[in-house]
């Protein structure tokens, strides 16, 4: 069979045909059919292949090699303690966000390691790689690199170099020649990442493959690849923020939850270590703002929480946020309006979470709600301007009650640790339960306050 010869197997449905079209002719949908490489080597028949004998799990664990520390402590912490080797590692984020720049640091830092190492870089040739190593702290320049963008080529220097890391920048710049798609096209994405896991396991490299992601947020190409590989980082914030994010969305040698804290600087992006003292000293103590007690994965992280409630002509009302999930403010303010007798039915709604952060717990949901009540009201929360921001945390449950979150007490600790000394928590979290929404409403903005401020305006 030639070689070289393609199919176009439609994504939905799986339908087969030898040239492209527009429409599936198998199930009738647009723009589903993605060209593959056909299967190379004929299938035998059943009779003429071996059995397998299958082991008992119980003898099938294989020594765990030890990791290899990137030396950057959020990537080591986000990968669960650094990279496994052989392992293919995705990291994607949209242009300009510093994925070049991480993956170069961490490939420096291994290379001052003693670890062989090599930059294929698809994207920009290798005096332009230099250029931004020569900013680089540690080995960043000791790193060897190529600049390649045919596919066959790297898979030809991976296997004679045979380095333990490697990065591929990007996984949509290198081109199978084997597919007509161009560059970046799902098929070809496919194909690049899936040759690459497979040298990747036979010859033990690990690899880390860059991916953009578009603006709207699809992983365009490395959405289809997050199968392929053992571990998907997603690399967040805006480009115009200093406060970037590396987060896990699959790793099969780690937890989930796990998030690296990072400001992009003169000499390349550098560790934010004390993030909870950043936010919590930026954090204004004015009406709508409060600090929430939120944590990433294993690290306990104060951010300020904003809020901004302005009456509205429109039908329905804006609901505008950010760092936050929009279907979860949704539930918040039903509850408010609801149980916590702070109607916003009919205003704008705004909610920040400031520094470009995202929290994904439900434990948010106190601290939001509390923001959007002292925003409704004009009142700031817990002793006023000068006091110390209140902090928050706790689930909403939809009849009003807070609810249970993980780790309370190292919320709490990390809270006093910074000086907030009103924490306004859930049941179970040891000497500042409150019950309901209501109860830590009126915790949190005393009458006699609210009658004041109204006398005022
Ligand atoms: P880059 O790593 O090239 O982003 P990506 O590979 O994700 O597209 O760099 C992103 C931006 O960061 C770039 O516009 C320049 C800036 N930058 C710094 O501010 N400081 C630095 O030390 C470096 C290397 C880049
Ligand atoms: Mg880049």
């Amino acid at each position: 069979m030639a070689r070289s010869a393609t199919i176009h197997v439609c994504s939905a449905c799986g339908h087969e045909e030898p040239r492209w079209h527009g429409r599936c002719p198998g199930c009738g949908e647009w723009n589903t059919l993605v060209e593959e490489v056909r299967e190379r080597a004929s299938r035998g028949s059943l009779a003429a292949v071996a059995p397998r004998k299958p082991v008992p799990l119980v003898r099938a664990h294989a020594p765990e090699a030890p990791r290899l520390a990137t030396g950057i402590g959020e990537l080591d912490r986000v990968l669960g303690g650094g990279v496994v080797p052989g392992s293919v590692v995705l990291i994607g984020g949209s242009p300009g966000i510093g994925k070049s720049t991480l993956m170069n640091m961490a490939l420096g830092n291994l290379a001052v390691a003693g670890r062989r190492t090599l930059y294929v870089s698809a994207e920009e040739s290798t005096a332009q790689v230099h250029l931004r190593a020569a900013r680089l702290p540690g080995g960043a320049l000791d790193v060897p690199a190529i600049a390649e963008t045919d596919l066959e080529a790297v898979l030809a220097t991976l296997e004679r170099e045979r380095p333990e890391v490697c990065v591929i920048d990007s996984v949509q710049t290198l081109d199978a020649r084997e597919l007509s798609g161009t560059p970046g096209s799902v098929g070809q994405v496919r194909e690049v990442a899936s040759r690459i896991v497979t040298i990747a396991k036979r010859e033990r490299i690990a690899v880390l493959l860059v991916g953009h992601v578009t603006k709207d947020g699809a992983l365009a190409g490395p959405r289809v690849l997050e199968h392929l590989v053992d571990c998907v980082l997603a690399f967040e914030g805006e480009r115009e923020r200093t406060y970037r994010t590396v987060r896990a969305i699959k790793n099969r040698f780690g937890s989930t939850n796990e998030v690296g804290v990072f400001e992009m600087r003169q000499d390349g992006l550098v560790e934010v270590l004390d993030a909870s003292a950043r936010f919590v000293g930026a954090a204004t103590r004015a009406p709508g703002s409060v600090v929430l007690a939120a944590m990433e994965g294993t690290r306990p992280l104060l951010v300020e929480v904003q809020a901004l409630v302005t009456p509205s002509e429109l039908v329905p009302p804006r609901r505008v946020v950010n760092g936050f999930d929009r279907n979860r403010l949704a539930l918040v303010l039903a509850v408010l309006t609801r149980h916590g007798g702070v109607p916003v039915g009919s205003a704008d709604v705004f909610v920040n979470v400031v520094g470009g952060v995202r929290v994904d717990e439900p434990g948010a949901d106190l601290a939001v709600a509390l923001a959007v009540a002292s925003a409704q009201r004009n009142v700031p929360l817990g002793g006023g301007e000068a006091g110390v921001p209140l902090a928050a945390f706790g689930e909403l449950g939809l009849t009003g009650e807070l609810r249970w979150v993980g780790h309370p007490e190292r919320r709490i600790a990390e809270a006093r640790k910074f000086g907030l000394e009103t924490v306004i928590a859930p049941p179970g979290s040891d000497g500042y339960e409150v019950g309901t929404l209501r109860e830590a409403l009126a915790l949190a903005l005393p009458r006699g306050q609210q009658r004041a401020a109204q006398l005022a305006a």
